[in-house]
């Protein structure tokens, strides 16, 4: 048995980014590091099989272990192609750690002497399941599939260090029984925003493979670029993969006026398609239909309602140019692509999108008018008749699927109207989606914006970043995850499938940004999908993940490192009328702060426990580790008469922008351009009204407030403000009003103050009314619409 030593962080510095390792050492690490010096044996480098994701059961037991040294023998069923192919790869990943190359060899009889075994084992219960076993003589990876043995594999990978040049590998002695909690673990990748090569496709599958994922969701076709060769429209291609503009940044009517594009041809897709069998990876192809659909347009005109002429889109969004139903020729169309991407694709499940189309153009089309009309489409009180022509496009192409033996599977926004009944529904805005078509008996596959959407910011601390859409999904809110909604019944809980992240790349340039969107939040999302939810532990999930950074960094990935920071957490005490802050990281690094402005350092106010707040203060705090320092978390906490206060919203803001309620809006806090951090709360559409007590009469001259505005999101300024007071708060009084001019820049996006003053007044109730902007702006993709209003801080001086 071997005697851990405490866990220590050596921090390297690389690409301007700190790099955690995190070492564990063990008597044996010692004892190997004497062998170096005194034999002229290998050295010695041991295993842990505390690996992402968490196997279900690790079983260690007492006897000696098993060494992987040169003369180690990697063998497989003479026979079998599938196990020999694992074999190959164990061997692939154990020379990227050790540089040594272990010979896979096939045996009919008796096992060799000192070898690691690949075998099938039909009385494993799991479809993906195996049995990792170690012992003195030999290891032994079962699974019930020749895709269980390579979940086994993925483990040994895992478990050993991933540098060890040289080194012979210690395997303590262990029973491993270990299999997925769901059958779908997917990634997707937009590849028409920004188009992938080939080669980091298959980098990509390299990454889901490393993950145990089994399903990606490759989406190939959207507004800016087809991106797969369909031999019977080529035009598809040659016209609908390449833009000629980009527009620069979040939609800001400016373009960079240059030619972008790329597509796959159909033998490339058929060389990934192969990369992702071998690695036990299905490819779900999608064909985002009827909308999103400019490319497609913009080289057939004649499958669009208004029939152009259209542009391959350069511009981000929703646009209300989508497939006619109405003309026959496009239900062909939709039928002729299907049937070559059936072709192409072994997949089961086929994805045909199915998200954001707008029934404007329908609204008006004679064409699809008439179908409507002929069809019997009819509106009622919860679907309108454009609803049920999608729903008729989407089982025309649900039959030509079944009839092929494939389902489809979409957004969840099939299921406005009726839904085509055998869809498998991929739930993106939010459980709800998901919910529902499990009721209705359906399969799902979870991928909420809140926790999946891996486009969106990973910290609030946004002027680092790469530009992104927006959002805010930390690390930490992706391990959150609970697929299956509690509301399920036994029988609908079976259909919810799995989760999968989505990756939409309109921001996202090249596959290093990928690599930083993607890692460790993969990392993450995988223990959802493998590792059952009693055993998940956030805590300890991130003493395992130093180990599978270890392997990011060996292979040059670009993985961001936001998990290693140091947090501030604010907590409003309005009893004592105070700020509470708690300075953490995830590995107790000593922790520095100042409340001046001034940079800490080692010799600052050491943190030891949380720090109470009862004036303003310029707070900046640093973790400083043995090799490093954390960024400088800095932040201006500021009190005026309102910080505090008891505080009550006339109406609450959308669920999914309330975060900690009214408080947030007198906490001392503020927020800044990014609407989804918390510190801003949203209301769809109508005014926000606040009334705080400030206690007892106080006199007062000045209310300010401010708003996030964000025209991408859909999200503007304020219109007005006004103020009244009251002594009893049953009357108020009005003591100011002021108007603001509309935001009409449809790319801004800045924070926002308004301030009105007024003659002295003595109140103890303040009621402060943020009214919001009635419509978004001409030009702006949403012209005419409600836009949100986020709300922050509310000072009273
Ligand atoms: C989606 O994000 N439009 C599915
Ligand atoms: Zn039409």
């Amino acid at each position: 048995m071997q005697v851990d030593f405490p866990i220590f962080f050596v921090l390297l510095k690389r690409n301007h980014q700190y790099q955690f390792i995190m070492k564990k050492l063990t008597h044996t690490t010692l004892l190997s590091l004497a062998l170096v010096f005194f034999s002229c044996q290998s050295p010695k480098q041991e295993a842990t099989y505390q690996i992402v994701p968490l196997p279900q059961e690790v079983v260690l037991n007492p006897s000696d272990p098993f060494v992987i040294g040169s003369d180690t023998r990697i063998v497989y069923p003479q026979g079998n192609d599938l196990l020999k192919r694992n074999a190959e790869f164990l061997s692939g990943y154990l020379q990227e750690s050790t540089g040594k190359v272990l010979q896979a060899e096939a045996v009919s009889g008796n096992l060799p002497a000192h070898s690691i075994v690949l075998t099938i084992d039909p009385t494993i219960e799991q479809e993906e399941g195996y049995k990792l076993q170690v012992n003195n003589e030999q290891v032994t990876i079962s699974g019930k599939t020749p895709n269980g043995v390579f979940y086994g594999i993925q483990t040994l990978r895992k478990s050993i260090p991933a540098v060890a040049k040289g080194a012979d590998i210690v395997l303590p002695a262990v029973e491993i029984n270990d299999y997925p909690r769901f059958v779908y673990r997917g990634m997707h990748l937009d590849v028409c925003r920004h188009f992938f090569p080939v080669e980091f496709v298959k980098e990509y599958i390299d990454l889901l493979a490393l993950h145990n994922m089994n399903t990606f969701h490759w989406h190939l076709t959207d507004d800016q670029g087809w991106r797969i060769e369909i031999k019977k429209y080529p035009k598809l291609t040659e016209i609908g993969s390449q833009r000629n503009r980009t527009v620069i940044g979040h939609n800001t009517n400016e373009y960079e006026e240059k030619n972008y594009g790329g597509f796959y041809t159909q033998e490339q897709i058929k060389e990934v398609i192969a990369y992702a069998q071998e690695r036990y990876i299905t490819i779900i192809p999608e064909v985002d239909l009827p909308g999103h659909m400019l490319a497609a347009l913009a080289a057939y005109p004649e499958l669009g309602c208004t029939g152009g002429p259209y542009e391959v889109c350069p511009d981000w969004g929703v646009f209300e140019d989508v497939l006619c139903i109405g003309n026959d020729q496009t239900l062909q169309f939709i039928e002729d692509v299907l049937a070559e991407v059936v072709e192409l694709f072994p997949s089961k499940l086929i994805h045909i999108g199915g998200d954001e189309s707008p029934r404007d153009r329908w609204k008006v089309c004679p064409k699809c008018q008439a179908r409507i009309k002929a069809e019997g489409l009819k509106a009622d009180a919860k679907h309108s008749a454009e609803d049920r022509l999608q729903t008729y496009c989407t089982r025309l192409a649900e039959q030509f699927l079944n009839s092929k033996g494939r389902r489809l599977i979409g957004w969840d926004e099939i299921l406005e109207g009726d839904v085509a009944p055998d869809a498998t529904i991929m739930s993106w805005r939010g459980m709800e989606g998901g919910i529902q078509a499990a009721q209705l008996g359906h399969d799902v596959v979870m991928t909420p914006t809140s926790h999946l959407y891996f486009d969106y910011y990973q910290t609030t601390d946004t002027k680092d970043e790469p530009l992104g859409i927006g959002g805010y999904v930390p690390l930490e809110k992706v391990y959150s995850l609970e697929p299956v909604p509690a509301v399920l019944t036994e029988e609908e809980r079976t259909h919810i499938l799995g989760a999968q992240a989505n990756l939409w790349t309109e921001y996202i340039l090249d596959g290093k940004h990928v690599e930083y969107m993607v890692l460790p939040r993969m990392a993450a999302l995988c223990e959802v999908q493998w590792t059952e939810p009693e055993k998940k532990n956030y805590q300890d999930f991130t003493t395992r993940l130093p180990r599978l950074m270890e392997i990011y960094s060996r292979d040059q990935r670009n993985f961001a490192q936001h998990a290693y920071e140091l947090k501030a957490t604010f907590i409003p005490d309005t009893v004592k009328r105070a700020i509470v802050v708690e300075l953490s990281t995830i590995d107790d690094a000593p922790a520095y702060y100042t409340l001046d402005g001034s940079t800490p350092t080692a010799s600052s106010t050491r943190y030891q426990e949380p720090i109470v707040l009862t004036q303003s203060a310029d707070l900046q705090a640093i973790a400083i580790r043995s090799t490093g320092s954390t960024k400088v978390v800095t932040e201006k906490i500021g009190f005026n008469k309102a910080t505090l206060c008891p505080i009550e919203l006339k109406t609450q803001p959308n669920p999914k922008y309330t975060f900690q309620g009214a408080i947030t809006l007198v906490d001392g806090l503020k927020g800044n351009d990014s609407y989804a951090t918390g510190r801003w709360l949203g209301f769809p559409g109508y005014d926000a009204e606040a009334t705080i007590r400030l206690g007892k009469p106080t006199e007062i001259s000045k209310v300010s407030t401010h708003a996030v505005v964000d025209m991408g999101a859909w999200i503007m300024g304020a219109s007005g403000v006004s103020v009244s007071v009251s002594d009893d708060g049953n009357t108020f009084r009005e003591v100011a009003t002021k108007e603001f001019p509309s935001d009409t820049d449809i790319s801004k996006k800045a924070v926002e103050n308004y301030e009105v003053e007024f003659a002295p007044v003595q109140a103890a109730l303040v009621r402060v009314t943020v009214k919001h902007s009635p419509a978004l702006p001409k030009g702006h993709s949403g012209e005419g619409k409600a836009p949100y209003l986020f709300v922050d801080e509310i000072e009273i001086d």
